[in-house]
């Protein structure tokens, strides 16, 4: 079969073709139109431009990502229904639904974090064996699921506050280093030394398995009020011992949290999920972590342009729904902008 996904959750309008046959996957197109340049100025993603941009462009990229193929040629269709930005959600829903009526297919709603996790069975679909952990880790969300079976989540832990990848946008808006912060942060980190400057690390004396980052956030702001009041003015070397050093602290909690849960739920596996799971320092402190502890675990996570968001991951998400259900008539898909996994 072949599945058309689309998402529109956020900044990012794409479309997917996902071929399945015999349970393999053969992803024929991903196409990512991104608004980063569009948001930038204003140091956020602003969710009305968001919409007009989805809407002016989502024709053109599900266009290209349909290639040669015809209607004809697309058994079903997905869509991400929430969480996100309302009035971005609302282009991706309206137009799959408009798709699905005037071609006549069934159409799968979506739950976008839960496709963030569905990113790893694009390329790992072969190793993956439930339970699994999932930490998920976006702009938006920052949760330990233990992932029982397909659809069937138990939420662990979830940030009271800020989401680790605001948490980067926002230290990044601090330091005047640009949107979004995440892969900026990562990148100024590169040539900075971690063990600089010490940052706190919320709640891991705590025995759960929630997360906390507006204090880290804070202490940041606070850090540089004292000690950088001008912030223009810091080094190079400075601020890469800055970035270095705060995403020393965010690595730790969500490393050290993510292996106390793998223990307890006995688990061999854990999947990265979401733009934050993007983050190759996070990925390679996790795997030495993993070594030096010398636990039996594999870590899991999407190939990089899988990581943030696209549709690619929504399609596998819905291919997963086909196996247990039929989609729902097309009037009782609705956008949920506040949608759980659990
Ligand atoms: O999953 P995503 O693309 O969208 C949401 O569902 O929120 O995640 C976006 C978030 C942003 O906060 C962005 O700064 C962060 O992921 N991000 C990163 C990296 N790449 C994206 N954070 C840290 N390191 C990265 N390399
Ligand atoms: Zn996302």
């Amino acid at each position: 079969m072949r599945i058309l996904a689309l998402e529109t959750s956020c900044d990012e309008t794409s479309a997917a073709v996902l071929e399945i046959t015999d349970s393999r996957f053969n992803l024929l197109s991903n196409v990512v139109s991104s608004q980063i340049k569009l948001h930038q100025p204003f140091g956020g993603v602003v969710p009305e431009l968001a919409a007009r941009e989805h809407l002016r462009n989502v024709l053109p990229v599900i266009t290209e990502a349909l290639g040669d193929l015809k209607p004809e040629n697309i058994d079903a269709l997905a869509v991400t229904i929430g969480p996100g930005l309302m009035p971005a959600l609302m282009i991706g829903v309206e137009t799959a639904k408009t798709l699905a009526y005037a071609w006549q297919k069934p159409l799968y709603p979506v739950n976008h974090m839960e496709a963030h996790v569905y990113a790893n069975w694009l390329e790992h679909s072969e190793k993956i064996q439930f339970p699994i952990l999932g930490l998920i880790i976006s702009g938006g969300h920052t949760e330990l699921v233990l992932i029982k079976n397909h659809g069937q989540y138990k939420l662990l832990g979830q940030t009271l506050d800020d989401a680790v990848g605001e948490c980067f946008d926002k230290v990044a808006k601090m330091l005047k280093i640009g949107y979004p912060g995440g892969p900026l942060i990562e990148k100024t980190a590169l040539s900075g030394n971690p063990q600089t400057y010490k940052f706190p690390r919320p709640l891991l004396d705590q025995p759960n398995f929630d997360f906390s980052f507006s204090g880290l956030k804070t202490s940041v702001l606070y850090f540089l009020q004292k000690n950088f009041p001008e912030v223009e003015k810091i080094s190079p070397a400075e601020l890469a011992d800055i970035c270095a050093s705060f995403q020393a602290a965010v690595s730790e909690v969500l490393i050290q949290k993510t292996l106390r849960a793998a223990k307890k739920y006995k688990v061999k596996q854990i999947l990265l999920a979401g733009g934050v799971a993007a983050n190759k320092t996070l990925r390679q402190n996790f795997l030495a972590t993993i070594e030096k502890e010398k636990l039996v675990l594999e870590l899991i996570f999407p190939e990089l342009k899988y990581c943030t968001d696209n549709a690619a991951m929504i399609a596998m998400a819905a291919y997963f729904q086909t196996l247990k259900k039929s989609a729902p008539a097309l009037n009782k898909i609705k956008v949920d902008s506040q949608l759980d996994i659990t």
